[in-house]
């Protein structure tokens, strides 16, 4: 057995250098998969976790898709020993995963739950012994409920203070393992679709309430920063941004009009912020910005010094008089366009626009509809080619002098798709959600090839 194990990885070098790897990333390259607590997780009563803004939203009739809810999801939180076997066989270095917040803290704040923080001890701890790097993200957007009802959520100041406490119990049990730390995983998409659109958890429709969350959810970004770096020896922390190229068809003054603001409220609300200390014009300029509360220093605090900058990119947004027909091209099963071209332009230009220390791509990938063929195979040949031409502009952006360190593919696991529900499928690994069987699709077995080999054949 372990002669023809050598023979076979001999076999592999082999074939690797035979294809010749066109395009190679740098030996320290992170290469990774990503998910989030609610979306995978299930167990929502299992010991002692509090309720969160997404059961109540999940719970409500027409919120979500087929009324799907995250009570159990790729029930991970007692499988997860079989997905960090899993990871071990893709052979990644890292798994991004989140902390739900309703397990450490039911109520918010208060008592915490020790069971919680054991559940999330034990998860860490496999990861380390599959030779993995965890990466923590604090908020993916699962908020205690009982803060909701309280101050409505993000609104209320004390959440700031919620949000720090939170953090400091989190990184003091876990920063003797866990180095990399993120704050909050798109903070603009969590209160532009929670708070303004309606579409996601607390389901609320008001301009003026979105821009005084997403106040307080940066500063508390600020004030987490600190209490991370003095819990954690050697910590690297950094934030997540969704960024999503805005671009206009032609010179129409009203679509340029529109794609100044829409870009402002896309990409810069929270980067402006945290990496300049202002909010953009255009965000000041809306006059439910009137009202807006805004104590001194904030501005200071909001601004910290940052290790790394995550990005998640998923497509670009075009904005065009209705006159002129879309451009021809693909789409995914979201109705996201396909546009590997947009993850090089946003790389280029958060690095020339703010000059961050490092930056990881902490989500890319694709929904497609995906199906066990009778060979009991997924054959996902349209998520495999997305990958590669994604990777490929990665790789341009790195030859072209981009501190990009790392890619971490949205996502490992299929799961709850927010609103969308079960509906979309963004997994390497298919989950059977009637059985809760994995099966690795054919995209998996590609980027296991991919890390492999640390980089791309032709
Ligand atoms: C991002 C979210 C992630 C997932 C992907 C498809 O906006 O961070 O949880 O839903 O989109």
């Amino acid at each position: 057995m372990r002669g023809c194990l050598a023979a076979r990885s001999m076999l592999e070098a082999l074939k690797r250098e035979l294809k010749m790897i066109a395009y190679p990333f740098p030996s320290n390259f992170v290469w990774g998969a990503a998910t989030a607590s609610y979306q995978i997780e299930g167990g929502v009563h299992a010991d002692g976790r509090g309720e969160s803004v997404w059961d109540r939203f999940a719970h409500t009739p027409g919120k979500v898709a087929n009324g799907d809810t995250g009570d159990v999801a790729a029930d991970h939180y007692h499988r997860y020993q079989e997905d960090v076997a899993l990871m071990r066989e893709l052979g990644l270095d890292a798994y991004r995963f989140s902390i739900a917040w309703p397990r450490i803290l039911p109520q918010g704040d208060g008592p915490v739950n020790e069971a919680g923080l054991a559940f999330y001890d034990r998860l860490v701890d496999a990861v380390l012994d599959a030779g993995i790097t965890p990466f923590v993200t604090l908020y993916h957007w699962d908020l205690p409920q009982a803060l909701q009802d309280r101050q409505g959520g993000w609104y209320g100041r004390d959440i700031i203070e919620q949000f720090v406490n939170y953090a400091d119990i989190v990184s003091r049990r876990l920063g003797d393992r866990v180095k990399h730390w993120t704050t909050f995983n798109e903070p603009r998409v969590s209160i532009h679709l929670g708070y303004v659109l309606g579409e996601h958890a607390p389901g609320l429709t008001d301009w003026a309430v979105g821009l005084q969350a997403a106040h307080h959810m940066l500063v508390a970004h600020g004030l987490a920063v600190p209490v991370l770096r003095a819990n954690v020896r050697n910590a690297e922390v950094g934030i997540v941004y969704a960024l999503n190229p805005i671009e206009a068809v032609g010179d129409d003054p009203d679509v340029l009009a529109r794609q100044r603001v829409m870009d402002a409220q896309i990409n810069r609300w929270f980067t402006e912020p945290v990496l300049l200390g202002q909010y953009p014009d255009e965000i000041l300029a809306m006059p439910e910005a009137a009202g807006l509360r805004v104590a001194a220093g904030d501005m200071q605090v909001i601004q910290t010094d940052l290790d790394f900058i995550g990005v998640n990119y998923y497509s670009r947004t075009l904005i065009k008089p209705e006159s002129v027909p879309a451009p021809q091209a693909d789409y995914t099963a979201m109705g996201w366009e396909i546009y590997p071209q947009g993850l090089y332009n946003t790389l280029v230009r958060l690095h020339e626009a703010y000059r961050p220390r490092a930056i990881y791509i902490t989500e890319n990938g694709a929904a497609f509809d995906d199906v066990v063929s009778p060979d009991g195979m997924v054959h996902d040949p349209r998520r495999v080619a997305y990958l590669r031409d994604h990777f490929h502009m990665a790789w341009r952006a790195i030859q072209a002098g981009i501190p990009l360190r790392g890619y971490f593919v949205w996502s490992l696991l299929d799961n709850f798709e927010w609103a969308r529900g079960y509906s979309k499928r963004f997994g390497l690994v298919h989950i059977d959600y009637g059985t809760g069987d994995r099966r690795l699709k054919d995209s998996a077995r590609f980027y296991q090839s991919v890390i492999a080999a640390n980089g791309l054949p032709e």
